[in-house]
C-alpha cells in the first residue's frame, strides 16, 4: 500500500507503525493491562460536543497563550516521553528543535536518550524537566540541580509511578532498552531483565515507591524552580497539591500506561479545575489527537494540553520534520475549530462552548 501524505495525527500513527520495529511501536503505542483507559482517553473526548456561536468576526484567530508566564504559540505542549532515540537517531534533540520551531514548550523526560545538557544546548525552546524520584535521592537531587543550571524553567514531578504499570506487550516482546542517558556515571547498578520487560526492570529498580506528599518539602528545598505535579485525577489530590504549594497541576493518567481503569483524563478535568479554583493553572494530557480535543479541554478549564504519542509518531515517521508537522496539524485544526465555533482567541473558549456526555442525557 502506498504511504500518502498524512492528513491527521492518526495517519501519523500508521506511518510510525510501518517505520518502527514491532517491539518499539508496541512500547510507544501500548497501555496497561486491558488497555481500557487507553481507549477511554480518546473515546471520552468523542462524547463531548461543541456548541458553536455563529456570526462572530473570525477573520483573525489568535491561538497564543501563556504557561507559567512564558508565551507559547498555542495551548499545546510536548509531554515527557522516554527514549526518543528508539524512534529516531537524533532523539530528543529532534523533538526539542521541533518544539522550538513551533514556539512551544517541551517537557524533557527524566528517561531521555540524550542528556539534558545536550537538549539544552541544541535549541532555544522553553524547556521543563520531568522528574521521577529515585531510591537514590542524591541522584534525583543532582538531576534537579543540573536541570536548573541548564535553564530548564520548571520541574514536572511525575507522581503516578511508584511502580510501573503492567504493559503486557513489553513483557511479551521482552523489550530491551538503553539505560537512561542522564544517569550515565551516576548509577553503578545496571537494571536489566533477562526475561520480561526491560522497562519494568529499570523503572522498578530506580523509582522510589515510598516517595509521598510528606516528601514534597524536600523537593522544594533543593530547587528554586516551580514544581508542576503530574498524575492528578481526583479533587482530593488536587487539594493536597495546592496544600504542598505546587505551581501547577497536570491531570494525567500517564497515557493509560499506569493504572488501568483509571478515568479518562477529560472526564475528570472539570472536577480538578473546580477544586483548584483558579489558584494555579491546570493542564491535561491523554488522548489529545485533534484540534477539537484541545478546544474541549480548554473549554473545560485547562490552561493547555500536552501531547505524548502524537509527537512520537511524528518523530518515528519523519524525525524533526514529522514532529513539526504533527504540531502544525494540531495548530491548524485548533484554529479552524475556533473559527467555526466563533472564538477568535483562546480566552473566548468557555464552558458554554461544550456539552459533556452527562449534559446530553438531561
Ligand atoms: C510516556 N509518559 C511519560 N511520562 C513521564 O512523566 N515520564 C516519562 O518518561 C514518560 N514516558 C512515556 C513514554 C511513552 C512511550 C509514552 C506514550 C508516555 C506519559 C506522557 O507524559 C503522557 O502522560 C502521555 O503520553 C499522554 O497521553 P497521550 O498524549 O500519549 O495519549
Amino acid at each position: 500500500k502506498m504511504v500518502a501524505e498524512p492528513v491527521n495525527v492518526n495517519e501519523f500513527r500508521e506511518l510510525a507503525r510501518r517505520a518502527l520495529p514491532k517491539m518499539y511501536y508496541d512500547f510507544y503505542n501500548g497501555g496497561a493491562e486491558d488497555q481500557y483507559t487507553l481507549k477511554e482517553n480518546e473515546e471520552a473526548f468523542a462524547k463531548i460536543v461543541i456548541l458553536p456561536r455563529i456570526l462572530r468576526d473570525v477573520s483573525g484567530i489568535n491561538l497564543s497563550t501563556t504557561v507559567l508566564g512564558y508565551n507559547i504559540s498555542m495551548p499545546v505542549m510536548i509531554a515527557p516521553t522516554s527514549m526518543h532515540k528508539l524512534a529516531n537517531p537524533a532523539g530528543e534533540i529532534a523533538t526539542a528543535r521541533a518544539a522550538s520551531a513551533c514556539k512551544t514548550i517541551m517537557v524533557l523526560s527524566n528517561s531521555s536518550t540524550c542528556t539534558l545538557e545536550e537538549v539544552a544546548a541544541c535549541c532555544n525552546a522553553v524547556r521543563f524537566f520531568q522528574l521521577y524520584v529515585y531510591k537514590r535521592r542524591d541522584i534525583s537531587a543532582k538531576l534537579v540541580q543540573r536541570a536548573e543550571i541548564n535553564g530548564y524553567k520548571a520541574i514536572v514531578l511525575t507522581a503516578d509511578s511508584p511502580r510501573i504499570g503492567r504493559r503486557e506487550a513489553d513483557i511479551k516482546n521482552k523489550i530491551v532498552v538503553p539505560q537512561p542517558k542522564n544517569l550515565e556515571g551516576l548509577l553503578s547498578t545496571k537494571f536489566v531483565s533477562d526475561r520480561g520487560s526491560g522497562v519494568e526492570a529499570l523503572a522498578n529498580g530506580t523509582n522510589d515507591p515510598s516517595f509521598c506528599w510528606e516528601d514534597i518539602p524536600w523537593l522544594k528545598s533543593i530547587t528554586n524552580l516551580p514544581i508542576l505535579i503530574k498524575g492528578v485525577l481526583t479533587h482530593e489530590d488536587a487539594i493536597k497539591a495546592l496544600e504542598v504549594g505546587v505551581a501547577g497541576i497536570i491531570v494525567s493518567n500517564h497515557g493509560a500506561r499506569q493504572l488501568d481503569y483509571s478515568p479518562a483524563t477529560i472526564s475528570v478535568l472539570e472536577e480538578v479545575v473546580h477544586a483548584v479554583g483558579g489558584k494555579v493553572p491546570v493542564f491535561l494530557d491523554g488522548g489529545v489527537r485533534r484540534g477539537t480535543d484541545i478546544f474541549k479541554a480548554v473549554a473545560l478549564g485547562a490552561q493547555a494540553v500536552l501531547v505524548g504519542r502524537p509527537v512520537l509518531y511524528g518523530l518515528a515517521a519523519k524525525g524533526e520534520y514529522g514532529v513539526r508537522q504533527v504540531l502544525e496539524m494540531l495548530m491548524d485544526e485548533l484554529e479552524l475549530t475556533m473559527a467555526l465555533s466563533g472564538c477568535s482567541s483562546v480566552k473566548e473558549i468557555t464552558r458554554s462552548h461544550v456539552r459533556t456526555k452527562h449534559e446530553q442525557l438531561l
